[in-house]
């Protein structure tokens, strides 16, 4: 699903498929490109198609961690195919069928190529399942250092963290953020284990022995926010504004403790939505992973925590990445401070809400130290091998308070919501943003965001 990109070349392209389309079927009726040409992935995601919707339907098993099922991928052709690329890393694949055909496949590293038995016209909604089985291979990813990625299994819990490209270690995908698609998550586990997944839970069948657990997302996701968890869950319900659901997963034995940690989360969906916009989806909540390894991630309406780091700040974080990250999602992930800056700007803008101008202001004076004390470089262009570095955290955010201090609160908040509204469900660049900011303050801001997203040097406060 690309809302903003799709329907313009689709058209062109038909149109030119109207006047040479016995050419355009011989030169382009053939393989769909195997990446994007992301600046920092070129290898993720795949050309020639839309990814519309996913069914992801497995069998979990907690002790051997092995999952066995299959993925749906419907999807529309953007181009004449005799070829298209996956994304999917490890794991054995028994068969793949397009439109209920059989297709030939191959695979090299995470680039699966599957070839349907009859050709794909441009245009042509096709429906690709994946049969396969195995143990996740965690991904090693250059960006997140020694962190492993993907599908995990750590002290008898599952859990999936993948942003940026963990997604393809348990389903193939288009995986990338620029396609976004909407969800089904079928996941049968053994009683009383219980799954936590991203979407509305709608369904919980009993087999016997096993649950299925069905639940839908019906907006559009990146790949890197699709996330289920398998454990002993047990799951705890509120209501937050306007009657959204707020359906957490804690561990069972400190279900209490946590209950109170996350309690300021309806107020938080509250005050973020006066400032932002209407909360995008329709439902949040979070799953707390009982396990020290210090992450937490915005999986797209249910964020997921360490224990360790299951704090106020955080919580705010993550959720204001609802907004920033999730539903308005980056372009490429070069764009990343697009999802940070604004995170990490959300936590003082909570703080300021809750405790006070004062205590915000000491908050970012702490954070601007820091930026300084460590020579943070530019936001906009952080190394490739050190993607989720400070830089793009702490002087992304420092970016936006800066801007704030330029332009006034009033014409601040409006630039933040005009963007919000303009790039919801889709993606942005950050030339996107800039032009948002230019055209709401009608300044021209060329010279302050080349300083503060591009130079190397912090510069002053201003
Ligand atoms: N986006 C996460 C945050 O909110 C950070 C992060 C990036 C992450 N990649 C990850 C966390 C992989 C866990 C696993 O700051
Ligand atoms: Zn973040």
């Amino acid at each position: 699903m690309r809302r903003t990109w799709l329907i313009a070349p689709l058209i062109g392209t038909i149109l030119l498929g109207g006047l040479y389309s016995s050419a355009v079927t011989a030169q382009d009726g053939g393989q769909g490109a195997p990446g994007l040409g992301d600046p920092y992935y070129p290898g993720l995601g795949n050309g020639g198609y839309d990814a519309l919707h996913y069914t992801i339907d497995l069998s979990v098993d907690l002790q051997t961690n092995t999952i066995r099922g299959t993925t749906t991928i419907e999807a529309q052709a953007t181009q004449a195919l005799t070829s298209f690329n996956l994304d999917f890393a490890g794991l054995e694949i028994s068969q793949i069928t397009v439109d209920d055909t059989p297709a030939n496949y191959s695979r090299d590293g995470f680039e699966l190529t599957v070839t349907p038995a009859i050709p794909l016209e441009i245009g042509e909604t096709f429906t690709t399942i994946v049969s396969y089985s195995g143990v996740p291979t965690p991904y090693a990813d250059p960006a997140v250092g020694a962190t492993p990625l993907g599908w995990l299994r750590l002290a008898n819990t599952i859990f999936v963290v993948s942003e940026p490209g963990g997604a393809m270690s348990w389903f193939p995908s288009n995986n990338h953020p620029s396609d976004k698609a909407t969800y089904t998550f079928k996941i049968t586990v053994p009683k009383p284990l219980v799954v936590a997944a991203t979407g509305v839970p709608v369904d919980e069948i009993d087999n016997g022995d096993t649950r299925t657990f069905v639940s839908e997302m019906t907006d559009p996701m990146a790949s890197y926010l699709a996330s289920v968890s398998v454990g002993d869950f047990v799951r705890v319900d509120e209501t937050g504004p306007d009657g959204l659901l707020i359906r957490n997963y804690f561990p069972t034995s400190h279900a209490t403790a946590l209950t109170e940690t996350f309690s300021p989360t309806s107020e938080m969906i509250a005050y973020f939505s006066s400032i932002f916009g209407p909360y995008p989806f329709d439902v949040y909540g979070a799953v707390i992973v009982n396990i020290p390894f210090g992450v937490a991630l915005e999986n797209q309406t249910l964020s997921l925590f360490a224990a360790d780091v299951s704090g106020e700040v955080t919580i705010a974080h993550e959720l204001s990445h609802q907004w920033f990250g999730d539903s308005v999602s980056p372009a490429t992930w070069q764009d990343i401070w697009l999802n940070e800056g604004f995170a990490t700007y959300s936590e003082a803008l909570w703080i300021e809400h809750n405790q006070g101008q004062a205590a915000a202001l000491d908050y970012l004076d702490e954070l601007y130290k820091t930026i300084i004390g460590n020579a943070m470089g530019a936001p906009a262009t952080p190394a490739a091998d050190n993607l989720f570095d400070g830089q793009v955290y702490l002087r992304g955010g420092w970016t936006l308070h800066a801007l704030r201090l330029t332009v006034g609160d009033d014409v601040f908040f409006e630039i933040l919501r005009t963007y919000y509204d303009r790039f919801q469900y889709a993606n942005a660049t950050t030339a996107d943003f800039i032009a948002v900011a230019e055209e709401v303050s009608s300044q021209s801001l060329d010279e302050f965001f080349q300083a503060w997203l591009y130079d190397a040097t912090v510069p002053e406060k201003p």
